[in-house]
């Protein structure tokens, strides 16, 4: 963790915060698919065919329901695991002053945010998110601002409703502009380079960059390079996330 950093995973208080986890409805699919083939599998006689004997029905169905169990396991532990460190990988890749203006692109229950807040002095770091309930569990400003509290960052910390595509902040607002997980979940690909272009829009001259998202950040890249930024890197962290995982790191020319 940055020196600079307060203690991101280090907290003492008795109620915990808790981030979510990401995909809910999509691991519980998974799961329910992983283990049904699982059952059909061991289920499934041989029989004979023409008169040869097929056996390898019910194993390689066993086989093939290994991989929505690992994609679901996966995402359960980037939930419990990944996410903190790809959130401490991000904030120690920021040279921190602790007077940034930070901005969380769909904040979610606040783990960037409130890490980054961490971070700051006078600055303040603004989390932003339109709370869609399948993206992120228990995913609701109320929740957030109970994070925000027991992570002792009040004051640092502000949330707005709005929607990353067109935001009510004006040119060159952040020096540091956040955002894990986010994106994808704009499904066309010209309303993503939208996102890009009002990430380029509200960065300060100077300023930097950092998306992670789990589908490979190319696309993300050059957004930010029709916008004008200049991509310093795009690449995979599966490692520290125990799953999918690429962060684009971008600036804009010029000096805070
Ligand atoms: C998978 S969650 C990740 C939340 C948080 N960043 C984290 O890592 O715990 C994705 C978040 O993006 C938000 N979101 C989706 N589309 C958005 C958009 N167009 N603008 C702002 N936020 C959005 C969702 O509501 C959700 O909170």
């Amino acid at each position: 963790m940055n020196d600079n950093c307060n203690g991101t995973l280090q907290n003492h208080v008795s109620v915990q915060p808790r981030y979510g986890i990401d995909a809910p409805g999509f691991i519980q699919g998974f799961f329910l698919v992983g283990i049904s083939a699982f059952l059909a599998g061991l289920f499934i006689p041989s029989f004979n065919l023409f008169g040869i004997r097929v056996a390898f029905l019910g194993p390689l169905l066993c086989f093939i329901a290994l991989i929505p169990l690992a994609l679901g396991t996966s995402m359960v532990i980037y939930g419990l695991r990944g996410k903190f460190n790809i959130r401490d990988l991000m904030l120690n890749m920021i040279a921190w002053r602790g007077n940034e203006q930070v901005l969380d692109i769909g904040t979610g229950r606040g783990l960037l945010a409130i890490g980054a807040a961490k971070c700051l002095s006078t600055g303040k770091a603004i989390g932003i998110d339109i709370w869609r309930a399948q993206d992120l569990s228990g995913n609701t400003m109320e929740n957030t601002l109970r994070n925000i509290a027991l992570e002792g960052v009040e004051g640092k910390v502000e949330l707005k409703k709005e929607d990353i595509r067109s935001t009510s902040f004006a040119d060159k607002s952040f020096d540091v502009i956040l955002s894990l997980l986010c994106l994808h979940n704009i499904e066309d690909e010209k309303e993503r380079d939208v996102a890009c272009h009002e990430i380029a829009r509200i960065l300060k001259p100077g300023g930097t960059v950092l998306i992670a998202d789990y589908i490979p950040t190319g696309g993300y890249a050059k957004a930010f390079a029709a916008a004008g930024l200049a991509v310093k890197s795009s690449k995979s962290h599966v490692r520290a996330a125990y799953a999918l995982m690429w962060i684009v790191t971008a600036t804009k020319e010029g000096n805070l």
